[in-house]
């Protein structure tokens, strides 16, 4: 049955980007799954199908929302599975694609049955037997499955499997990272629930690291004083479904059961005139390479969104004083729950406001002595945390008050350990406790931001500072300049990052020109970029291709949104951004996407054991001749520092403060 008109709003959607709600779940999963009736169907992925930009730009209060889902089916019993598109409006299936060739990303039901077929399995209990450990020890130990990769193996080629290791755990209210079992891997058939091959080689010994971080099991200090944030009239920003309103900023919020934390239609209320920005940004693929090559690590590799079942799925709920503190609005989130229904995340989302400290100063003098300006910069904070095995990354994005944005990566959790032999010291891992060292590896974090910088055509410009060379122009050689060179087709845009020439990438509107004739423009300021370590004939080399670059620009395709491709899960090379720019399309003044990659390194280090503090990274937005003047000059004072107040103090008056700056 296919109706002409769409219904009017589906209960609790007020707007045409609103996630799908619980009730959408279960209808999408129910249309798609009698397709073709099966009992073994499970659903790896339920979302929206975003509209078309019009769709969504056009879109008044109270129109008409038609509302389309999309799914990835797994039949658990014979392991193949679909890609199916379905019109919720009219009950019906666009698309039904079947996954050749493609694995769709682990049930967390699939984690579960891997670590039963593995302490089944009987070549593995005697791998366990003939280290040593009695029945008690191996029922208490720790089985850790992992995306195994795709290394040209028949079991990756034709089999959907996970690769699991071993910890032994006498407690089993404690993690078992302090005592890896080496060399013990077993490669698991998640249709068949089998242990299809189990690799046991002689290692060191486990070992025994007795460092824990659980509360009760550690005195803490004392002598920490209460901080409170006191917001007595409440926040200063609106949440209305899913729309934020924030100190002239605005834009939509809402958790991707892939990509977690999305935000739309990034906006700037220039008086008035509401200027778009960003009409979409996400975190859409992350991957986290292991640089040892003993038989435990080589194979780490996770697409830890795209691979690992979602980072939207992985969301933590959050807590209020615990996860963000202050005056708190949460926003739950809504995923399936892989058997057609869903499953709510409370508090998914986190929405506050931070003091920041100043956002601009300055102090001059006058007859009296120096009177000072100052401004308190108060930035607005969306975050949410999702936890993949071991590590928990946080996603951060900040909107200040003088138009610059930010993007925050929190990385913490629990290392990757193995068992070292200290008498056979290896370069490619650092000890951190006794018999335990940690892998060297890499963290990278694509981002996709499709701009639309005062709107929806930019031309995005490299610009490096450079000397200027000696001559009658130049006759004291000081002279330097910033060399901006547009990016007009897809070969250009591919970009790395350059930290002594200050490179960065301007984002501009080329159709409009500010007040002093340049086109208005927001600059990507990179952070942390180090490079792909492995070799270019490595296995993941192939399947990151996104990790190539720092920066890649293209324009923008409603079939381009991961950059290692839809389905990363044991993925052939060649996927994703790199073949998308094979064709060289045209990026100048076009509906641009921006995927830039933060690279972070992490050579292990004794205090990131037995939990590893925050590493922070990340990159800037900021405006560069998108408003005329500093955006944030009508900030109020706070209210003790507004007034001339010198002579209640004057023996701080001076007259002697000539200092140049
Ligand atoms: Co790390």
């Amino acid at each position: 049955m296919v109706t002409q008109t769409p219904p009017v709003a589906p209960v609790g959607v007020a707007h045409p980007l609103d996630p799908l709600t619980a009730e959408e779940i279960a209808a999408a999963s129910r249309i798609a799954a009698s397709h073709e009736p099966r009992d073994g169907w499970r659903f790896p992925l339920v979302a929206l199908d975003e509209p078309a930009k019009d769709v969504v730009r056009n879109y008044s209060d109270g129109d008409p929302i038609s509302r389309r889902a999309l799914l990835m089916l797994l039949d658990v019993t014979e392991g193949d599975a679909v890609e199916c598109l379905v019109d919720l409006d009219a009950e019906a299936v666009l698309r039904w694609t079947p996954l050749a060739g493609h694995q769709p990303f682990p049930l967390m039901e699939e984690f579960g049955r891997a670590v039963e077929a593995v302490k089944s399995d009987a070549g593995w209990l005697a791998a366990m037997r003939s280290r040593g450990y009695s029945d008690e020890q191996i029922e208490n130990i720790q089985i850790d499955p992992w995306p195994g990769g795709n290394f040209g193996t028949k079991w990756e080629r034709e089999h959907r499997t996970l690769k699991a290791i071993s910890y032994l755990r006498d407690d089993p209210s404690r993690t078992g990272y302090g005592r890896p079992i080496e060399h013990v891997v077993a490669v698991v058939d998640l249709t068949e629930n089998r242990v299809l091959e189990l690799i046991d080689e002689p290692g060191p010994p486990a070992a025994d690291s007795e460092l824990h971080y659980s509360h009760n099991e550690l005195a803490p200090r004392e002598d920490l004083k209460p901080l409170d944030i006191v917001q007595p009239e409440g926040v200063s920003f609106t949440l209305d479904g899913h729309l934020l309103s924030w100190q002239k900023w605005q834009m939509r919020v809402s958790l991707h059961p892939r990509e977690g934390l999305v935000l739309h239609q990034i906006a700037y209320n220039d008086d008035g005139d509401l200027r778009p920005i960003c009409y979409r940004a996400s975190m859409a693929e992350m991957v986290v390479p292991y640089g040892d090559p003993s038989p435990t690590q080589y194979f780490k590799n996770a697409f830890d969104s795209g691979e690992v079942g979602g980072l939207g799925r992985l969301t933590n709920s959050l807590e209020l004083g615990c996860d963000c503190l202050g005056e708190i609005v949460y926003m739950d989130g809504i995923v399936t729950n892989e058997y057609g229904g869903s499953r709510e995340i409370k508090n998914a989302i986190c929405i506050h406001e931070e003091d920041f400290g100043i956002s601009w100063k300055h102090t001059h003098n006058d007859d009296d002595g120096p009177i000072s300006d100052v401004r308190r910069s108060r930035r607005l904070v969306v975050s949410a945390i999702a936890t993949v095995g071991n590590y928990d990354y946080g996603f951060y994005w900040y909107f200040y008050q003088d138009g610059s944005w930010e993007q925050e990566i929190k990385a913490t959790g629990i290392v990757q350990t193995l068992a070292a032999d200290p008498d056979d010291p290896q370069i490619t891992r650092h000890m951190i406790a006794p018999q335990l060292a940690g892998p060297i590896h890499q963290h990278f974090f694509c981002f996709r931001m499709d701009m639309e910088v005062d709107g929806g055509t930019n031309t995005v410009y490299e610009v490096d500072t450079m000397p200027l060379p000696p001559g009658p122009d130049n006759p004291y050689n000081n002279a330097f300049t910033a060399v901006a060179k547009p990016l007009l087709t897809e070969s250009d845009g591919e970009r790395v990052s350059n930290a002594a020439s200050a490179r960065h990438w301007r984002v501009a509107n080329t159709n409009k020109l500010n007040q002093v004739g340049h086109s208005p423009s927001y600059v990507l300021v990179p952070g942390e970029s180090v490079a792909l370590m492995a070799g270019p004939d490595s296995a993941i080399f192939g399947r990151a291709g996104f990790t190539h670059r720092q920066l890649w620009v293209t324009p923008f395709d409603e079939g381009q949104f991961y950059p290692a491709g839809d389905y990363p899960n044991q993925s052939e090379p060649g996927q994703g951004i790199p073949s998308w720019v094979a064709a060289d399309r045209e990026i100048a003044d076009e509906d641009l996407v921006l995927w830039y990659t933060v690279g972070m390194n992490h050579i292990v280090v004794p205090e990131d054991w037995p939990v590893a503090p925050v590493h922070r990274s990340g990159f800037k937005l900021r405006p560069a001749g998108f408003f005329s003047h500093n955006p944030a000059l009508d900030l109020p004072a706070p209210d003790h520092c507004a007034h001339d107040d010198r002579h209640d103090h004057h023996d701080h008056a001076q007259h002697s403060q000539n200092g140049h700056s």
